[in-house]
Order: structure tokens, then C-alpha cells, then sequence
């Protein structure tokens, strides 16, 4: 029986690259909630709205026409018809996701698109709050957590593939603030639902923790 997998945790945590693992394994689509956010954030940038101006934001989240679209096994994000996968990634572009998603009308303008990607099941979304409130009644809730330092080097080995030349400490003090912007909002704060199942990546490879959500997930009727 298919079901819906929610997949939350912080920045660093492993959650896309998990969730793109179970989901492959499946057969089930993959959503990935920070992509739509992040979207938001560039498409603010590019037309000259802030970041902290939430009515502006929440009427540009909500005209936006974002498609997932799937380029051989690489996912692609598509904004008004033009490809965004990388420009999203900057980290710029995720402080700025953080920051956008502090406003509770940018949230609500959001909901409706990622239920309506998560309706029909055999879906594996990530974020910071599907279990809690985009898809309360998924079968299956995972929070991915992992100490700050294996965050920050993990990020830190992806932005200097991508011939980004920053110092650790920095990525360190930008995951620092953007954790705590994410776990202290007001709205839909980063936070493991009460029925999550938590799991420690500190130590993990990225194949045992994707076969410990896959045996969860067949336990739940996967
Ligand atoms: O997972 P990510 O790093 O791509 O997410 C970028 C930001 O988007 C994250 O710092 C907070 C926000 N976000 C959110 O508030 N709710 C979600 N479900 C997903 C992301």
C-alpha cells in the first residue's frame, strides 16, 4: 500500500539526500518543501522584494508557478518556465529561505501546494514541518538530527565541491543562525511531531540510515 513519508530535521541533517534514497527505493515521489521556499526567496530577490516584507512575499509565493520535473535521476526546480535548480542551492538563497519563512501568510500561501503534492500518497516530502503540520497523518514521520560540527562539515564538503571557497567557521556560524531562526519562529517552528521515530546521522553513512527508513516504511505498509 502506498504511503506518505515525512522526512523533517534541520539544515545538514541528510534529509534530501535520505529521502531522495527511500523515495528512489520506492518508486514514490520526492518532494522537496526547502526547494519551494528557496524559490521564493530568489524570486524576491530578482523582482526587488525583501525578504522581511511578509504581505509582498506571500502574494508573490502565492502566484508563483513552480514545477518539479524530473531531467534523468536529476530533480529539476522550474519557476515561471525557468530552470532555478542551482541558483536556489546558493547558501545566500537559503539564509534568505529561512528568513522568508518566518512569515506566517508566506506559510499559508504554501500549504495548499505541498498538500496537494502529498495528497495522493507514495510521496517522500522533506522539511522542517511535514510531520507537524503539512502531512500530520503521514504513516511515516522521520526526524534526521546530527551534531552541528558533522552539519557543518558536510555542508561545508558540498559548497567547496561546488568550488565555493568558505571558511568551516563560517558555515558553522551560518547553520548556528539559521537553526535557531528555524526552531524559534513563531509559525510552524522546526520541531520532531510527537509520533516521529528520531534518528542520529552523526555517525551513519547515508545507505544504513536510507535502509532504516525503508524498514520503518515496509513496517508501516510500504
Ligand atoms: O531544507 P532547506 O535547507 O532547503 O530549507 C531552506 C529553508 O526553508 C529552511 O531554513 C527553512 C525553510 N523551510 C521551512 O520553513 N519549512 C519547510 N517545510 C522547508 C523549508
Amino acid at each position: 500500500m502506498p504511503i506518505a513519508i515525512a522526512i523533517d530535521g534541520p539544515a545538514g541533517s541528510g534529509k534530501g539526500t535520505v529521502a531522495r534514497g527511500v523515495a528512489h527505493a520506492l518508486g514514490y515521489r520526492y518532494v522537496d518543501t526547502g526547494a519551494i521556499y528557496r524559490a521564493v526567496a530568489l524570486e524576491a530577490r530578482r523582482r526587488g522584494v525583501s525578504w522581511d516584507d511578509g504581505p509582498a512575499l506571500a502574494a508573490l509565493a502565492g502566484a508563483l508557478h513552480l514545477d518539479f520535473v524530473w531531467d534523468d535521476d536529476v530533480l529539476r526546480v522550474v519557476v515561471d518556465g525557468q530552470d532555478v535548480s542551482r541558483a536556489i542551492r546558493d547558501d545566500e538563497i537559503g539564509t534568505g529561505a529561512s528568513t522568508v519563512s518566518r512569515h506566517p501568510a508566506v506559510r499559508d500561501a504554501l500549504l495548499a501546494l505541498q498538500r496537494s503534492l502529498g495528497a495522493r500518497g507514495a510521496v517522500v516530502m522533506d522539511g522542517r514541518d511535514i510531520g507537524t503540520v503539512v502531512l500530520p497523518d503521514a504513516a511515516l514521520k522521520v526526524y534526521l538530527d546530527a551534531d552541528l560540527d558533522e552539519r557543518a562539515r558536510r555542508r561545508h564538503e558540498e559548497l567547496l565541491r561546488r568550488g565555493e571557497n568558505v571558511h568551516l567557521a563560517e558555515v558553522v556560524a551560518a547553520m548556528t543562525a539559521r537553526d535557531r531562526q528555524d526552531m524559534e519562529r513563531a509559525t510552524a517552528p522546526l520541531r520532531q511531531a510527537d509520533d516521529a521515530v528520531r534518528v542520529d546521522t552523526t555517525a551513519l553513512t547515508v545507505p544504513v540510515v536510507v535502509a532504516r527508513v525503508l524498514t520503518l516504511a515496509r513496517e508501516r505498509g510500504a
